[in-house]
């Protein structure tokens, strides 16, 4: 994949996957990221305004119980007050907290649906996010849980346009595509069946894309979640594909227990690591010497982020959040930026490549990468 933002346009996987355009307007992209951000301040502020005015410090404990914010979620409340700083709509003092200074500034266009079809995104996922923005009292009183929006009635439409079907994620998932085509040729030779394994793989988004690249190779491919509601939808969508299972693994407690494998896939899941530099020690061990772990992430938690799905990382009542004893310790982060990413997988043994797109690419400014890190042959 170039630097330029043009591909090879290979054929679609299935009904939904479409080539990311051989042109690509970074003016438009730069902008439509810009006014999502102003969507995602401006539903924080409309939630906080009534607690804040531009005279009267108040503590995040205050702003929290005044907003009757729950205990869960308040994590949540720290990053909007953090964003909103940041972006000069309110006044921090380190002991009397925050004030209001001054109101989100507009986005460029009025309609949601208009910003995000720039980015290649469905109109279900506007639809989403204007909904968990009208909605974002509820979500943060727990009144709402973000998964009766992403999914309604158990429609996996909003959660496909958001994984797979926009610009980033089919330049990622392509891209990760021709990094297992790669590991294949070196490490299979003679035809042997590649073994896979996929964490989290959800509703499919990586998958049908890396599935439709093996087409004819001879593959072990172990699909895996967390949760059976995925397995189910799978078991139905990729019910043709030869040498697919099914099963539940939770990464933060079953690696250990899996068979050793070539090539380990997580498409937007990795950062549900409890300890990330726990879990990339146990994918190193479970790769096979020449293996490598091929992964998609988000390095930067964009604002509309915090006001929607982001509710899917609080942990339960009382629970810890993915990441408080890591490397993101102390920073309500749940994303690792580029250059802890590749930290981490240098640390834990695995020789990272250097992540797509680069920082030139009129896609980088979505911060969305795909890592690829290989385990050292003579291991
Ligand atoms: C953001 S979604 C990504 C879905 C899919 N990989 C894609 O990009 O199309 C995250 C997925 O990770 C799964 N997940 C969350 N915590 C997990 C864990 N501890 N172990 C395995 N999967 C997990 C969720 O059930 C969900 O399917």
């Amino acid at each position: 994949m170039s630097a330029t933002g043009s591909r090879s346009t290979s054929a679609p996987a299935d009904g939904l996957e479409r080539p990311v355009p051989e042109t690509l307007d970074a003016d438009r992209i730069h902008t439509a990221r810009r006014d999502l951000d102003l969507f995602g301040l401006r539903a924080m502020q409309r939630v906080l305004r009534p607690v804040l005015d531009s005279e009267t410090f108040r503590t995040d404990e205050e702003i929290a119980a005044a907003l009757e914010f729950a205990p869960r979620h308040r994590w949540l409340l720290r990053q909007w007050l953090l964003a909103l700083t940041e972006n000069g709509c309110l006044d921090h003092d380190p002991e009397r907290g925050h004030r209001y200074r001054a109101e989100v500034p507009a986005p460029s266009r009025d309609d949601l649906s208009e910003v995000c079809a720039d980015l290649g995104y469905a109109r279900e996922f506007a639809t989403f996010l204007s909904g968990s923005a009208d909605r974002l009292l509820d979500l943060a009183q727990d009144r709402l849980r973000v998964q009766e929006l992403l999914f309604p009635n158990g429609d996996m439409v909003t959660a496909d346009t958001f994984y797979r079907d926009n610009l980033g994620s089919r330049y990622l998932n392509s891209a990760a595509r021709e990094a297992v085509a790669e590991v294949v040729g070196r490490l299979r030779p003679d035809c042997a069946a590649v073994r896979i394994l996929e964490l989290g793989a959800g509703v499919g988004g990586l998958t049908s894309e890396v599935v439709a690249g093996l087409a004819g190779e001879p593959v072990d491919y172990h699909f895996t979640d967390l949760s059976a509601f995925f397995l189910n939808a799978a078991r139905k969508r990729f019910a043709d594909v030869p040498g697919m299972r099914f099963g539940i693994v939770d990464m933060n407690a079953d690696l250990p227990r899996q068979p050793r494998c070539d090539i380990v896939l997580a498409s937007n899941v990795l950062h549900n690591a409890q300890h990330i530099g726990q879990t990339l020690r146990q994918l190193h061990d479970l790769l096979e010497p020449g293996g490598a772990v091929i992964f998609l992430e988000f390095c930067r938690a964009h604002c509309l982020m915090l006001t929607s799905v982001h509710f899917l990382m609080s942990p339960r009542a009382g629970g810890i959040r993915a990441g408080e004893t890591d490397v993101r310790a102390g920073t309500d982060r749940i994303f690792l930026t580029e250059d802890e990413w590749l930290g981490q997988l240098t640390a834990s043994g695995l020789t990272p490549r250097p992540a797509l797109p680069a920082a030139d690419h009129p896609l980088a400014v979505l911060d969305q990468k795909v890592f690829v890190a290989v385990r050292d042959q003579r291991e």
